[in-house]
């Protein structure tokens, strides 16, 4: 069944849904985006997206088109006229259609392109991945050094995804200078003597928004989180491993570059944090 999609202000058969070639999100990768999941007809998270979405916006001087409640009413629509129960809500923002291609920004008043689209997906909360784990591979973080904006431009973190896919994992971890700065598309964790490690806040990494409530949850559980970087040979030692992002939540990890995590099957710190994020932003869902 054909989607409806949003654009700038429409609502279309995702068939009729057009934006056009010159358009900077296409030429430039000029385009910010998120990804907000919905769990039983709900938005989990909305107001931290909405925040890094402004965020995003302003480190690339880029205007905000809508208010939250203007997004909010169109995730809202866009779910029920998908009849979307679970899934994810993709939005895209970018700096528009010049007319033309150069490297110079557009007039300021030059109308910015919106783009939501929905991805449903039945078994987001109880996903069978969570109950077998995922393996990961380790490759070089090539990507830019501005990773604190969730702009458009995936391509290396697909290239790594491919790799991962060869090699019969199911993502990669990116090591940059001899640690581990994330997952291609989520935040990286490993467990040690009961302490959760991941990576500190810098431009180095996407600042995940499901990332700040699981260390929240975390810490209101009296569980101990040291957020600095760690080695792949800390990984490859660790009890535990697991990855955090708005559509895997928490996501066990069970090997990493060959080397067997733990048992090699998730360990209880990262189902705990699984069931207490499902459970708290469930109630918390908009
Ligand atoms: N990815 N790191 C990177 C590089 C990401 O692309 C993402 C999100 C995260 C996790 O952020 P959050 O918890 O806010 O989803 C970390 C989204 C889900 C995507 O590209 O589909």
């Amino acid at each position: 069944m054909s989607r409806i999609v949003y654009v700038n202000g429409e609502y279309l058969p995702e068939e009729q849904a057009k934006v056009s070639v010159f358009d900077r999100g296409f030429l430039m990768a000029d385009g910010v985006y998120e990804v907000t999941s919905v769990l039983g007809g709900k938005l989990i998270d909305f107001g931290g997206h909405m925040a890094r979405l402004r965020r995003s916006l302003g480190e690339l001087s880029m205007g905000n088109p809508l208010s939250d409640d203007d997004y909010l009413a169109a995730h809202r629509e866009l779910v029920s006229r998908n009849g979307i129960e679970n899934g994810m809500i993709y939005l895209q923002v970018t700096r528009g259609n010049p007319g033309d291609r150069d490297f110079a920004f557009p007039p300021e008043d030059t109308p910015q392109t919106v783009v939501m689209f929905t991805q449903e997906k039945d078994n987001l909360a109880d996903n069978p991945a969570a109950t077998t784990g995922w393996k990961v591979i380790l490759t070089e973080d090539l990507r830019w050094s501005r990773r604190d904006i969730k702009t458009v431009q995936l391509l290396f973190p697909s290239l790594a995804k491919m790799e991962a896919k060869a090699a019969g994992a199911d993502d990669a971890w990116l090591v940059e200078d001899g640690v581990i700065t994330e997952g291609t598309s989520n935040n990286a964790y490993i467990v040690k003597d009961g302490t959760i490690i991941t990576r500190q806040l810098s431009s180095d990494i996407l600042h995940g928004i499901t990332r700040a409530a699981v260390l929240r949850f975390a810490r209101e559980a009296q569980m101990k989180v040291e957020e600095r970087g760690f080695t792949p040979d800390e990984a490859k030692a660790a009890d535990e491993a697991f990855v955090t992002s708005a559509s895997a939540f928490v996501m066990p990890v069970v090997e990493i570059d060959g080397a067997r995590i733990g048992e090699g099957k998730p360990g209880p710190v990262a189902q705990r944090l699984r069931d207490i994020y499902i459970e708290e932003m469930r109630k918390a869902a908009v």
